[in-house]
């Protein structure tokens, strides 16, 4: 895996940012696969600025998302798919028509999971994934467990993240319990991987990530098998 340790979450963005451009420039119909999160935040913000400056050009570029919850209306303002609408596809020229998230309002979850992978597999895969990390080490809601799926299934999530992403909702009982998810074996499908991490909180996820060995109780240990990995975090996060 390599490694760079920014200074702080800007600069994070910054790096993440440059890595993605260029592969909208190498390749200007390349598969993005994309993630929600305050971590990438910045990291859009940075691509809508290379964007308007005329340096980034997503007409061609097609996009697979990590997650999406279950269940929920994609005009919700938690939803994922409103997420990315918000924070990146509606202020760049990227087609709405190439974009996908998971359905997370699909009844049949085998089908939904199914049809998602699919949808990758048709793509020709992802050129580029990028991943945040849950203080828990979960990638995706791919949440520790002693299994981890392969395919997109549709996840129940832990406590511990059900509380961390409360602070989006107007109370802990409005977080969905489920989310549909890439797999394992999806974003493994990935060419290059781009995970990212800022805070102190995200430190203990990241440290037993770099110890190099592998358990499916912190599924970003597994990134360690994939053999092109950028891990892209802050001081905070790299040192605790
Ligand atoms: C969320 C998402 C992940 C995300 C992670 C970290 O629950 N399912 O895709 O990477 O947890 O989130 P954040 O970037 O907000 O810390």
């Amino acid at each position: 895996m390599k490694v760079i340790v920014t200074k702080d979450y800007a600069e994070m963005s910054a790096a993440a940012a440059e890595l993605v451009a260029k592969q909208i420039n190498d390749k200007p119909d390349c598969v993005l696969g994309l993630a929600t999160g305050s971590t990438p935040e910045g990291m859009y913000a940075e691509l809508i600025k290379g964007y308007e400056a005329g340096k980034i050009d997503f007409a061609a570029v097609r996009s697979v998302n990590l997650d999406e919850y279950y269940p929920i209306k994609p005009d919700n303002d938690q939803s994922y798919r409103y997420f990315m609408n918000t924070k990146l596809f509606d202020h760049v020229n990227i087609d709405k028509a190439n974009t996908n998230v998971p359905n997370g309002l699909a009844e049949d979850a085998a089908a939904e999971g199914a049809r998602y992978d699919k949808i990758i597999a048709d793509l020709g895969g992802i050129d580029l994934q990028i991943l945040g990390i849950g203080q828990n080490g979960h990638i995706g809601f791919n949440e520790p467990d002693t299994e981890l799926v392969a395919g997109t299934h549709l996840a129940d999530l832990t406590e511990d993240t059900i509380k961390v992403n409360s602070r989006f909702f107007a109370s802990v009982d409005e977080v969905p319990k489920q989310a549909f998810s890439m797999g394992i074996g999806s974003i493994f499908c990935a060419r290059n991987i781009i995970i990212m991490a800022s805070g102190a909180n995200k430190h203990a996820a990241v440290a037993k990530m770099l110890e190099g060995n592998i358990t499916t109780l912190c599924p970003a240990t597994l990134l360690n098998l994939h053999p092109n990995v950028t891990l892209i975090c802050d001081e905070a996060a790299y040192n605790g």
